[in-house]
């Protein structure tokens, strides 16, 4: 109930705010250290300081010895269900146990060990996350890489961790087409300068992979072997500031950020959210329908529920064409699953090929409490449409790849607080969220600005990225003294809640996929014919947001726009990937530019957007934006 959960979250968050240090010390105690906390926090250490800095723990032990040695080793740890292969399979606490340390070892046997850097290239089969694990067991730093990702990118990512090891699946599997992972693999390795020593390829029936002499080792004989010789890891003791895994995520420019999450904040914060914010219990079926290459999916896949000791549910899958709209109902019914967290794009792909949500009709749900909700904005029309087919809460929270959960929430283990559509409620203990002007300026309750966290940020937040604090300190901390820039702009209400409107930077959000505008101007540019370029995010009813590329071509002979624009289709598609969705490139004669020459991106935008818009003050040439709406109109697009 409402009043009751208001005053819970009321208590818990002055409890935090009054003595953060209690407040962390007392949620440290859900997990199981090898040498306890005694500092909570070193203000001095690290960039803006740093969690438990003398704590010794293993992330792997917390998420499945511990729950074994209690005597749960028959419980479920993990269901993987796959609709695009035909597979099922339940993997008990124990078992899983058993294949995390046998890849434990098999890593070590590569020569792996703590503080060694092992990039991941898999879809979302059980097999991955025991990856992450039998890293996380034997100290080394993982780092996952999306299936949906070209060879470019996966270099670029190579090239910034340097990984020792390489585990990959021969293929990923699309609803439409079989993903052959290892060529773009090979591809990606022979651009990067660094190469990795080995590669433990796990061979999928849909497409194996041919390997690669001297290199590649098949992952099913290696850890036959090593089971049959009995091998298997230990955890190692690790200090809860050592890095748990880097997860790169989309930057201002075409280079990525290696967001760094440590070890014994990220278990913390993650085993008070499963608790406070998700209300989970220990062998509850959690769900969440993401992909282990996104952040969502290490906290809330991998590590969150089997710290917890619930059963995680794996889905390999879409939510429409899997084979139909009713795959989620499907889902949570046979698994018995109490929550599902999700991006809001997935709900309306089944809005918009099952309305009356029809499939839904004769499927027991009665065990399903919640729905949660992020990884982009909920729009009301989805969140309405969802509290009405579902009756269930429907629970929007924001957060983002650096802070690893979310900033504010509707604290559902605490008590629901009320829903105000568009919001995803109010901050969470840990974060002072304010929202301020450029000069850093608090502004009142109701106005737009940006939106800031005081430091410290709270325990499972990014420490700084890998290998670059300088630029950790310039990007997120040096505009707003004090203050960590979530580069997201929005307002709070009288009642503190949080709205979150858009980004202040240039990146966009696809289908709940976050991606740099800049990123992509780079590739258009680097055409041949393309003389200037600019990419804005257009609205879109599916995935929120798509990109849509303006070029003007360089003068001169050259074959038609059209073929270039194909080409320049073509170009994202093959240096950033699918997963970018780049369809739409146009064509124009001028890009509108302020007197200074700054591209006027956000004009451009509005005009595709069908939104009112002004010419602004500062413009070069007013006659631009009459152009660029004349080309949009013609293209169907204003
Ligand atoms: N490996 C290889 N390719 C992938 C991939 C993967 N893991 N994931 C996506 N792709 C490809 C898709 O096949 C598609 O290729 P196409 O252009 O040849 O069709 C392209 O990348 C775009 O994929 P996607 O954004 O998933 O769009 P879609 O049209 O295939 O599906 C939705 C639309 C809404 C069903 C889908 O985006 C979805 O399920 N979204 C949920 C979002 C989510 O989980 N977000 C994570 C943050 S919570
Ligand atoms: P990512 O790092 O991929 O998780 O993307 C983070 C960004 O997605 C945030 O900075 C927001 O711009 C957006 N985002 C995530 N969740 C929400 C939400 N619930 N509401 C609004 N925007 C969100």
């Amino acid at each position: 109930m409402s009043i009751d959960g208001a005053s819970r979250y009321a208590q818990a968050y002055a409890g935090w705010k009054t003595d953060p240090s209690a407040f962390w010390a007392e949620a440290a105690r859900g997990i199981d250290w090898a040498r306890p906390p005694q500092a909570i926090f070193d203000a001095d250490a690290g960039v803006y300081g740093r969690w438990f800095p003398d704590a010794v723990g293993n992330v792997c032990h917390n998420a499945l010895d511990r729950h074994v040695a209690a005597g749960r080793g028959d419980q479920a740890a993990l269901i993987y269900d796959s609709p695009v292969t035909g597979t099922k399979r339940t993997l008990t606490y124990g078992e899983m146990l058993k294949e995390t340390a046998t890849l434990a070892a098999v890593l070590q046997d590569m020569g792996v060990g703590k503080g060694d850097r092992v990039l991941v290239y898999m879809p979302m089969v059980p097999e991955a996350i025991c990856a992450m694990l039998a890293c996380a067991r034997i100290g080394a730093i993982h780092s996952v890489v999306f299936g949906g990702f070209a060879a470019k990118e996966l270099a670029t990512r190579i090239e910034d961790a340097e990984p020792k090891v390489i585990l990959a699946a021969s293929c990923g599997i699309e609803p439409n087409r079989v993903v052959p992972y290892k060529p773009l693999l090979d591809l990606a390795i022979s651009m990067s300068a660094v190469k990795p020593e080995r590669c433990l390829v796990l061979q999928r029936t849909h497409g194996p992979g041919a390997l690669v002499e001297g290199r590649d080792l098949d992952w099913q004989v290696a850890v036959d072997a090593a089971a049959a010789a009995g091998k298997g890891a230990p955890c190692a003791d690790m200090l809860a500031t050592d890095p748990l895994y880097i997860l790169y995520t989309s930057g201002t420019t075409g280079k990525p950020k290696g967001v760094v999450r440590d070890t014994g904040g990220y278990m913390v914060a993650l085993d008070w959210s499963m608790k406070n914010l998700y209300g989970i219990k220990p062998g509850e079926v959690f769900w969440t329908a993401s992909d282990i290459g996104w952040v969502v999916g290490h906290s809330y896949i991998v590590y969150a529920p089997l710290i917890l000791g619930a059963t995680t549910l794996v889905y390999e899958g879409k939510p429409v064409g899997t084979p139909d709209a009713g795959a989620f109902w499907r889902v949570i019914e046979e698994h018995g699953v109490v929550a599902l967290f999700t991006a809001p794009t997935a709900l309306r792909a089944i809005k918009k090929e099952d309305p009356d949500c029809l499939l839904k009709q004769g499927r027991d749900l009665s065990r399903f409490r919640t729905l949660f909700l992020a990884g982009e904005r909920a729009d009301p029309d989805t969140v309405v449409w969802a509290q009405e087919q579902l009756k269930v809460p429907v629970v929007d929270h924001w957060w983002q790849t650096e802070t690893g959960w979310a900033i504010a929430a509707n604290p559902v283990g605490l008590g629901l607080l009320p829903i105000k559509l568009g919001s995803p409620t109010v901050p969470m203990p840990g974060y002072d969220v304010q929202i301020v002007d450029e000069a850093s300026k608090p502004v009142p309750a109701g106005t737009m600005g940006s939106i800031v966290v005081k430091l410290p940020l709270p325990p499972g937040c990014l420490p700084t990225l890998w290998q670059q604090d300088d630029r950790f300190a310039e990007s997120y901390l040096a505009e707003f003294p004090g203050y960590y820039k979530t580069a997201d702009a929005g307002f709070l209400d009288d009642d503190g809640y949080v709205f979150v409107m858009g980004r202040t930077d240039d990146i966009i959000n696809v289908a709940g996929h976050r991606l740099s505008t800049g990123g992509m101007e780079e590739v258009l540019a680097s055409h041949p014919d393309v003389a200037e370029c600019a990419v804005i995010g257009v609205k879109d009813e599916l995935k929120g947001e798509v990109p849509c590329g303006f070029v003007v071509l360089k003068a001169g002979e050259r074959r038609a726009p059209d073929v270039i624009e194909k080409e320049l289709v073509g170009l994202v598609r093959d240096r950033i990937g699918p997963v970018a969705a780049f369809k739409l490139a146009v064509t124009v004669n001028r890009l509108p530019k302020t007197r200074s020459g700054k591209i006027l991106r956000g004009t451009m935008k509005k005009i595709a957007d069908h939104d009112p818009w002004t010419v602004p003050a500062t413009i070069d040439d007013a006659g631009v934006l009459e152009e660029i709406e004349g080309v949009l109109k013609e293209r169907g697009i204003a």
